[in-house]
């Protein structure tokens, strides 16, 4: 039995929830899910950033205090999450008081251990970014990541000695060929090392809205390093050391690339000043970029979750998202493909699979389910399409994992457009063919569990199995033969009515 830790970036609650958040939510939802499928025991963590200058004004800006816009969007937050059906196991908001104590706790360590000094800074600072630049790393004066002009701040800071990683972490890079995936976010993260590091400043006395520093209270953290640490306040860092030394080797932190500098370098850094071990996983994916007629003028961070789930269904964005656009690169997301998506393969492949299945059967008598023959052809078949999807899912694709799982809807459709069950009569040939397409329902309902939980414990319902396929075990659940004869088997309304592009 494994043991996994995922983690989406907490998100900051100056915005409200939008597709470039559900996008990694999902993923790591989708992967906890798969993983706890295997029995292994899973730690599924997301939640909120809610310090700095960006939330200080944002609150300032909706007449809140920063606490009042901290907890109304927050909350926006977890609604969103519990319509796209995240399950994930804690939330973490950096005002929690856990949190408070994990953060003094770590500056603490990286503190004794000789790491963080006092001094004056001054810089360009981007208030989106919450960071400040190298005036070398600016383009035409302004945020090389936004565009936006940046500030000039000067302050006296406290300082984390980050210079002094440098080979520290160009060794981590040689011990670890896989620490950060893909391969092109890798090399990203390790230019930035090569590239040389300046000290950080991680406290202000420009701001309120942050975690005090407990020795000298004119000062709060700087809001990334605060935010970061809410990895290890999760697993119990400061808290429950136990716990902490359970969670914390099984860590792997999701995350988009424009946070690589923090997370991949910074983090790593901040850890080893603190005495932390070992490094986290990285799994860092690209942007989704809007085109398509109807989302054109918009961008993807105007898109609500909750206006596409309504009009494709929960489990159809959940689908087409994971489905279209691969982790890693960036990827256009459109409404056009995803309603496409949804169409093509849940109305037509599984929908219409289940449909035609169920439909046949009802119309027997007492409406029961027959057993699966073990030398069907379906059966290596959904073997080959078991283990292309588990080595997908190991790679962190799901849009791999879910096609290698779609291979067995086709081929069950194909071989029932080849057995035409709906022209036999009732006997030894029918039910063969039957058992043989309710067992492929019931492993699809088990592989494609972590991207449309909702539908598939309906199809293990229609099929008439006890339970949920959450409850099913990997690899034993893929193997064929175990659909038992004799379950009754229920009709329903199309599971994913086809959706009209308008
Ligand atoms: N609060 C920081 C993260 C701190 S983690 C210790 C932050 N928050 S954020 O609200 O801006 O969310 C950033 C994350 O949202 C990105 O890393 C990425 O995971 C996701 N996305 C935001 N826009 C995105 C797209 N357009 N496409 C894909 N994901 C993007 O940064």
């Amino acid at each position: 039995m494994g043991r996994y830790f995922y983690t989406t970036p907490i998100y900051y609650v100056n915005d409200v929830p939008h597709m470039g958040h559900a996008y990694t939510t999902l993923n790591g939802d989708a992967l906890a899910r798969w993983r706890r499928l295997h029995g292994d025991e899973v730690f599924y963590l997301t939640g909120t950033d809610e310090h700095g200058l960006k939330v200080q004004r944002a609150a300032e800006q909706n007449g809140l205090s920063p606490q009042e816009q901290a907890d109304r969007t927050s909350k926006r937050f977890r609604e969103a999450w519990d319509l796209l059906d995240i399950a994930y196991d804690d939330f973490i908001r950096t005002t929690e008081p856990r949190h408070h104590t994990a953060v003094q706790t770590l500056l603490e360590r990286c503190y004794e251990n000789g790491y963080v000094y006092k001094d004056t800074y001054q810089g360009a600072y981007c208030v989106s970014c919450e960071a400040y630049y190298a005036e070398a790393d600016l383009i035409d004066g302004n945020c090389p990541i936004h565009g936006f002009p940046v500030e000039q701040m000067s302050e006296d800071n406290y300082f984390f000695r980050l210079s002094a990683f440098r080979d520290r972490l160009l060794e981590w890079f040689e011990d670890v060929p896989d620490n950060i995936t893909p391969e092109r976010y890798r090399n990203e993260a390790r230019a930035l090392v090569r590239g040389g590091l300046e000290d950080l400043s991680i406290t202000r006395t420009s701001l309120q809205w942050g975690i005090p520093v407990p020795w000298d209270s004119k000062h709060v953290f700087y809001v990334w390093y605060d935010a970061l640490t809410n990895y290890a306040t999760a697993a119990g860092y400061g808290t429950d050391e136990d716990r902490f030394a359970t969670w914390w080797p099984a860590v792997r932190h999701l995350l988009g690339k424009d946070i690589i500098r923090f997370h991949c370098v910074y983090w790593p850094a901040m850890l080893m000043a603190a005495g932390v071990e070992p490094m986290p996983r990285f799994h860092v994916h690209g942007w989704l970029l809007v085109s398509g007629a109807k989302m054109a003028k918009t961008s993807v961070v105007q898109i609500a979750p909750r206006d596409l789930a309504d009009s494709i269904g929960v489990d159809g964005l959940r689908y087409s998202v994971l489905r279209d656009n691969p982790f890693g690169p960036d990827s256009d997301f459109s409404y056009e493909a995803l309603v496409q998506r949804c169409n093509s393969d849940l109305a037509n492949g599984l929908g219409n699979l289940l449909q035609r299945v169920t439909t046949i059967v009802a119309r027997s008598d007492g409406s029961v389910g027959t057993a699966p023959d073990p030398g069907s052809p379906l059966a290596a078949t959904a073997a080959s399409a078991y283990e292309a999807t588990a080595a997908a899912w190991a790679r962190v694709q799901p849009s791999v994992a879910l096609e290698e799982t779609w291979r067995l809807v086709r081929e069950t459709n194909e071989y029932l457009q080849d057995r035409q069950p709906w022209k036999l009569e009732a006997g030894a040939e029918l039910d063969t063919v039957l058992g043989d397409a309710l067992e492929a329902l019931r492993i699809v309902a088990v592989l494609a569990h972590p991207a449309i939980p909702r539908s598939c414990a309906e199809v293990w319902r229609r099929i008439g199995l006890d339970g949920d396929p959450a409850q099913a075990r990997l690899p034993e659940a893929a193997r064929w033969g175990q659909y038992p004869a004799g379950r009754t088997v229920t009709l329903g309304d199309p599971l994913f009515p086809r959706v009209a592009v308008d």
